[in-house]
């Protein structure tokens, strides 16, 4: 700011010097004085380059750092918020948030927010210039001031309520590109990718309106801007040529009134297109800002001393979604549940009854609405986050990999682990495919590598879970996407894993539950049932029904 400033003002200096020029040498035909005044030109276009060079340089050193540091603590951010945050925000929202508003957000530092500052002091300088040099014209070249600070005003609600909208349907964008990328198969196989193309260019062709809204708003600005001190100046020179031919006014001082008058041009023009800039600053600032002020979860603990329970113990848990439909029953509606030290619990229910949610309460993904789960006798939220993590391990429904090798994706589930640990877990997990990729552990998969089958990428999942020797596991379905085969041989080194932990694995298959010592049945919100796989068998139609794929009615009656 100070260099610009400077520069700027060194600008100013020149009518001054132009006024000696012409009242001195000039108007007494003696040209032996110019050549100091003309130096004194000279020396203050130099200036004003230097300083301006000076000012692009240490500009864009600390600004860069400022865009990292930005960036890096939006991504910080959206590590550290919980689940329930990204289920409701899309993700090219957060994207758009990340790359185009953090970037004018820093345009705006490098150039608009300096030249505001700066423009503005010149401008105050100059016309205070102008009324020392002659008040009469000043006061004439101030009149269109007036309307244009009321237009101002005007632009600038319109302005910023535009460049916010702009910026929304950057995000939209955002969004159905990154979901068309990643279902790029299923809108090949269902022919659907000209509706997705349709869908991409309405809102680029809304995103196109807004953009071009924004710029008719600006030309307006602009051309008032613009025309109405052009109007100023020409009734002022008209004025001063009079008040000169009158000897009221020396021409040297109509000169410099004129060049100030000039030289404020460009600092009165830019106002226009650095308002809209700072206005369109500020809307990105408040979407970054929205993503950067949401609350992470705190964590109350529970006020619970813990006890010498051992195992899992759920206690009148509940739960429900946010974004649930208002009037349905929770979730969960209250969960008891004891899994035993060294047990392996499974937990069934019909597809959608509320299994994997009840899974992700106790890695904390989701945080009960009434209840309390205890680890050994610990409230979960006694437990500082590193620990709950390290332990419990789990295999989700959906086996995720990152665009990583082989090894990095499966030690994910226990940083450091010596090669036979790593070996262990892809035996249990039946992975001896992972030895004929192209690179065996090294080999890259996912988005950025090699493309795995779901029964490779459902195993490699499972390795990841078990590879940390966890006290307590929990496993999604873990062996859906296998053959009857291979399943059997994942179920035999599965046992041996098993034995020394406690675990909790949804099944929905009779192999699977055979894995267990206990089932437990999930309906309507709550355990209806627990036993072994036998006695339930016995008792229970419902299980029965479930296990046996009798149909929904056949069940009902049953029952
Ligand atoms: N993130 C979410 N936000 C809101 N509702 C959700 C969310 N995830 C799941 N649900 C709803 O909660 C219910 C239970 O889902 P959940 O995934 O726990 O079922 P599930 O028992 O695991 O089913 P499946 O056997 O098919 O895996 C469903 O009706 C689903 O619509
Ligand atoms: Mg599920």
């Amino acid at each position: 700011m100070a260099a610009a400033g400077l520069a700027s003002l060194s600008v100013l200096a020149v009518p001054i010097v132009l006024r000696g020029i012409v009242d001195g040498p000039i108007a007494h035909h003696d040209l032996s004085g110019l050549w100091p005044l003309a130096l004194a030109l000279l020396l203050l276009g130099l200036a004003e380059a230097a300083l301006f060079g000076v000012r692009r340089i240490i500009v864009a050193r600390p600004l860069a750092k400022v865009e990292t540091k930005l960036r890096g603590d939006l991504f910080a951010k959206l590590q550290r918020l919980p689940i329930s945050f990204h289920d409701r925000w899309p993700s090219g929202q957060l994207l758009s948030r990340a790359t185009s508003d953090l970037f004018v957000m820093r345009l705006f530092l490098a150039f608009p927010l300096v030249f505001l500052v700066v423009n503005s002091t010149v401008f105050l300088t100059g016309t205070a210039l102008m009324f020392t040099l002659d008040w009469r014209l000043a006061l004439i070249t101030l009149i269109p001031a007036i309307p244009l600070i009321i237009y101002t005003r005007r632009f600038e609600a319109g302005y910023s309520a535009a460049s916010r909208l702009a910026q929304d349907q950057n995000g939209d964008l955002a969004t159905v590109v990154e979901e068309s990328v990643l279902g790029i198969r299923i809108l090949k196989a269902f022919g659907r990718h000209r509706t997705m193309a349709e869908e991409f260019r309405r809102h680029s062709a809304d995103l196109r309106e807004t953009e071009l809204r924004k710029a008719d708003l600006l030309g307006n600005l602009w051309a008032a801007i613009v025309g109405l001190p052009e109007l100023a100046l020409g009734a002022a020179l008209a004025t001063g040529a009079v008040l000169v031919a009158h000897d009221e006014l020396s021409a040297g001082t109509l000169v410099a009134f004129l060049s100030t008058a000039l030289a404020l041009r460009w600092p009165v023009e830019s106002i226009g297109w650095l308002l809209g800039f700072a206005a369109e600053a500020a809307s990105a600032a408040n979407r970054y800002f929205e993503v950067m002020d949401e609350p992470e979860p705190t964590d109350p603990p529970s006020g619970e001393a813990p006890s010498d329970d051992r195992g899992i113990r759920f206690t009148g848990v509940r739960f429900r979604y946010p974004d649930a439909p208002a009037g349905t029953p929770d979730l969960l509606a209250g969960i008891d549940l004891h899994i035993r030290p060294g047990e392996t619990l499974a937990l069934v229910g019909a597809t959608g009854s509320g299994k994997t949610t009840l899974t992700a309460l106790l890695p904390r993904l989701y945080e009960p609405t009434a209840g309390s789960i205890t680890l050994d006798g610990t409230d979960v939220r006694d437990l500082p986050r590193e620990e709950l993590r390290r332990l419990v391990a789990v295999a989700f429904e959906e086996p995720t990999l990152f665009s990583a090798t082989v090894r990095e994706n499966v030690l994910m589930g226990a940083p450091g682990a010596d090669p036979q640990r790593l070996a262990g877990a892809l035996d249990t997990a039946q992975a001896g495919f992972v030895e004929r990729l192209p690179e065996g552990l090294d080999t890259e998969v996912g988005e950025q590598g090699l493309s795995l089958s779901g029964g490779q990428r459902q195993r490699l999942a499972l390795a990841r879970a078990v590879v940390g020797e966890p006290r307590f596991l929990v496993l999604d379905d873990p062996l859906s996407a296998l053959d009857v085969h291979t399943e059997a041989l994942v179920e035999r080194a599965l046992r041996r894993v098993l034995a020394d932990t406690t675990a909790l694995v949804v099944a929905h298959r009779p192999s699977t539950v055979l894995l267990a010592d206990r089932v437990a049945l999930l309906d309507d919100g709550r355990i209806a049932a627990v036993g072994t796989h036998h006695e339930l068998l016995q008792s229970c139609p419902a299980y029965r029904a479930l296990m046996s794929g009798e149909s929904e009615l056949e069940g009902a009656l049953a029952r």
